[in-house]
């Protein structure tokens, strides 16, 4: 079975398209107080984790709420898809600004698995073209950016059963 090692002070980022399982991953292997997730914020900032109108404010929540754990010491992992290279940059800021590393997990299961996932979704309808440009942003490579490990999990029964442990 796969080990993934983060450190027990630092910044997690999951990386991946709706849908790809990241807020199931972070269930399973975090907290939820360790969990800080771009539709959550939406949810507090909007009454609707879905109203995209909301989406400048749930942002400026969520790296709020990430800058201030990481100021206390907290792990922190980061719940958005993070596709973006600058989604990442600004993350990967707020780390270096309080002197903690970051990691990034890559959740990158089969492209069918995930579109059969999201057809079968009650919570949110994501447009095919939606999805489509997140897997375009995604053949961007993470690497050089700042990361101190990237991991990539593609296998889904690794993804499901892959154990997190704390590096201190
Ligand atoms: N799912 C599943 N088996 C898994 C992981 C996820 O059946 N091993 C299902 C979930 O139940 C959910 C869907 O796939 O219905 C998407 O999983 P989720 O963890 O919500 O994906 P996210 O990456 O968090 O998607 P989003 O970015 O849209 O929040
Ligand atoms: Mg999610």
């Amino acid at each position: 079975e796969r080990e993934l090692v983060v450190p027990a002070k630092g910044l997690v980022v999951l990386v991946g398209v709706s849908g790809s399982g990241k807020s199931t991953f972070a269930a399973r292997n975090f907290a939820p107080t360790q969990v800080v997730g771009s539709d959550s914020c939406r949810g507090m900032v909007s009454d609707d984790e879905n109203d995209q109108s909301a989406t400048a404010d749930a942002f400026g929540l969520l790296h709020h709420l990430v800058d201030t754990r990481l100021r206390r010491g907290l792990l922190t992992v980061v719940d958005a898809t993070n596709v973006d290279s600058s989604a990442r940059k600004r993350l990967l800021r707020i780390a270096a600004d309080n002197d903690l590393p970051a990691v990034a997990v890559v959740l990158d299961p089969p492209e069918q698995l995930v579109r059969d996932r999201g057809a079968a979704r009650a919570d949110r309808a994501l447009p095919d073209s939606a999805l489509s440009r997140q897997y375009r942003q995604m053949r961007n490579g993470l690497e050089g950016e700042g990361f101190h490990e990237i991991h990539v999990l593609r296998d889904p029964q690794e993804i499901d059963s892959v154990v997190v442990r704390t590096r201190p």
